[in-house]
C-alpha cells in the first residue's frame, strides 16, 4: 500500500512516500481502508522532535475516516462496510482528570494513518457521523476532542460566558470557536492575520483582535472568563492579563517556547485557575460526536492534499498558512 514515511534523515527531509506491506488484522482489530487521513500540528513536531536520524520508519498520523474492509473475529462492533472514523488515542476508555499510564496517540510509537489502510482494535474505532463528508470527518477527531474537553470538561464553559482563542487559524481553535458558539457563549479570538480575523467572524466570532496588538486596550478593559491557550511563550503572559479574576486559562499546546514565566503574587491575588489539557478518554469523544451531529456542526476544513504532495501539507501547516483543518485525501 502507499504511504507516508518518515524514516533515516530528521524533519521533512526524512518524509517519502513509499510502497508498505498492508497491516495484518488480529482477532480485535478492524482494517480500515482509509479515504482520508487529518493532519495536525502534531505531525509536524513528530517528524522534527524524533530522535536524530531514527531509522526506524515510522507512518506518521492521528486522524483517519474510512470504510471497514476486513474485520477480525471478535470483531461485534463494526461489520465490513461500515464508513468509521479512528479515535486518535490509544488507552484511555473512561472519563477521567488525565490519561492512563500507557496512554499513547496514533502516529508514535506506532504506525499512523497517512496511508491506504489502518489496522486498530474495533474499540478505537467510531461511526463516522452522518452529515459529513470523508474528508470532513478525517480532520474532525483529534482536534475537535482536543476542543471539546479544554472548552467544557477542564473550561465549565456555559452559555453568556466569554471565551478568548488566540492564534484562531488554529485546527483546534477553530472547532473551539463552532462549539463555544453552539452552547451560546461570545467568543474573541486573535490571529496574526486579518484574513483570518475576518474569516473567523464569517464563522461566528464576536470580537477579533490582532495577536501583536495590546488586547486589553482593544478590549475597552473587558476581561474573559476562559482562555484556551495553545500558543506557549509567545502570548501566555498576554493571556494571563486578560482573564476576569477568578477566571481559567485551560493550556493544551506550546506552538511557540514550552517555558514561560508569570508574576505568581499576581496570579494568586487574582485567583486565576490555569488547568492543563491533553485529548480526551473515548467516553468524551464519543461525547463529542453526540454534541456535533446534535448541532450539525461541520469542522472549518481548509483543504486537502494527495498524499504525494506531502511536503507542501508539512510545510503548510508549520508556517501557519491554514485556517483551520488541512487532510490528505487518501481515495476516492
Ligand atoms: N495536548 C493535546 O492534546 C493537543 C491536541 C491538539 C493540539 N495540540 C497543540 O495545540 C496547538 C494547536 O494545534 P493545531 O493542530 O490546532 O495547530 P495549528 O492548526 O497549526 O494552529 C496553530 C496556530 O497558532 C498560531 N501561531 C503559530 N505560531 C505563532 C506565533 N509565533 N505567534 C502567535 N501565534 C502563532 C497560528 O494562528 P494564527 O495564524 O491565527 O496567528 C496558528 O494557526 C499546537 O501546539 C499543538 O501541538 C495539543
Amino acid at each position: 500500500m502507499k504511504a507516508i514515511v518518515h524514516e533515516g534523515k530528521d524533519g521533512f527531509e526524512g518524509l517519502s512516500v513509499q510502497n508498505v506491506e498492508e497491516p495484518s488484522v488480529s482477532e480485535n482489530e478492524v482494517k480500515i481502508k482509509v479515504k482520508a487521513a487529518g493532519m495536525n500540528r502534531r505531525d509536524v513536531a513528530v517528524v522534527t522532535k524524533r530522535h536524530k536520524g531514527a531509522s526506524e520508519p515510522l507512518i506518521p498520523g492521528s486522524d483517519a475516516s474510512g470504510i471497514v474492509v476486513k474485520t477480525g473475529e471478535h470483531v461485534t462492533r463494526f461489520a465490513v462496510g461500515d464508513e468509521v472514523i479512528v479515535n486518535p488515542g490509544l488507552g484511555w476508555k473512561h472519563n477521567s482528570d488525565a490519561p492512563p499510564e500507557g496512554f499513547e496517540i496514533v502516529g508514535l510509537p506506532d504506525h499512523g494513518t497517512f496511508a491506504e489502510y489502518y489496522t486498530c482494535t474495533d474499540e478505537h474505532v467510531e461511526k463516522k457521523p452522518g452529515h459529513l463528508s470523508f474528508e470532513e470527518a478525517a480532520v474532525l477527531p483529534l482536534a475537535a476532542l482536543t476542543a471539546y474537553r479544554a472548552l467544557f470538561t477542564k473550561g465549565k464553559l456555559k452559555e453568556g460566558q466569554t471565551v478568548m482563542l488566540p492564534g484562531i487559524g488554529s485546527g483546534v481553535l477553530t472547532c473551539a470557536l463552532l462549539f463555544a458558539k453552539a452552547v451560546g457563549a461570545r467568543v474573541i479570538v486573535t490571529s496574526r492575520s486579518e484574513e483570518k480575523l475576518s474569516k473567523a467572524k464569517e464563522l461566528g466570532a464576536d470580537v477579533a483582535v490582532l495577536t501583536e496588538h495590546d488586547w486589553a486596550e482593544e478590549l475597552k478593559g473587558e476581561t474573559v472568563d476562559l482562555l484556551l491557550e495553545s500558543i506557549g511563550k509567545a502570548t501566555f503572559e498576554k493571556s494571563l492579563g486578560i482573564i476576569r479574576k477568578g477566571g481559567t486559562i485551560v493550556t493544551f499546546g506550546a506552538t511557540t517556547e514550552d517555558e514561560v514565566t508569570f508574576n505568581i503574587r499576581q496570579f494568586f491575588y487574582g485567583q486565576y485557575q490555569l488547568l492543563g489539557s491533553t485529548m480526551g478518554s473515548a467516553e468524551e469523544l464519543k461525547e463529542m460526536l453526540t454534541f456535533v451531529e446534535e448541532h450539525q456542526i461541520k469542522p472549518q476544513l481548509d483543504r486537502t492534499f494527495n498524499l504525494d504532495d506531502y511536503q507542501h501539507a508539512f510545510q503548510y501547516i508549520q508556517q501557519s498558512e491554514n485556517f483551520g483543518k488541512i487532510g490528505f485525501k487518501v481515495r476516492d
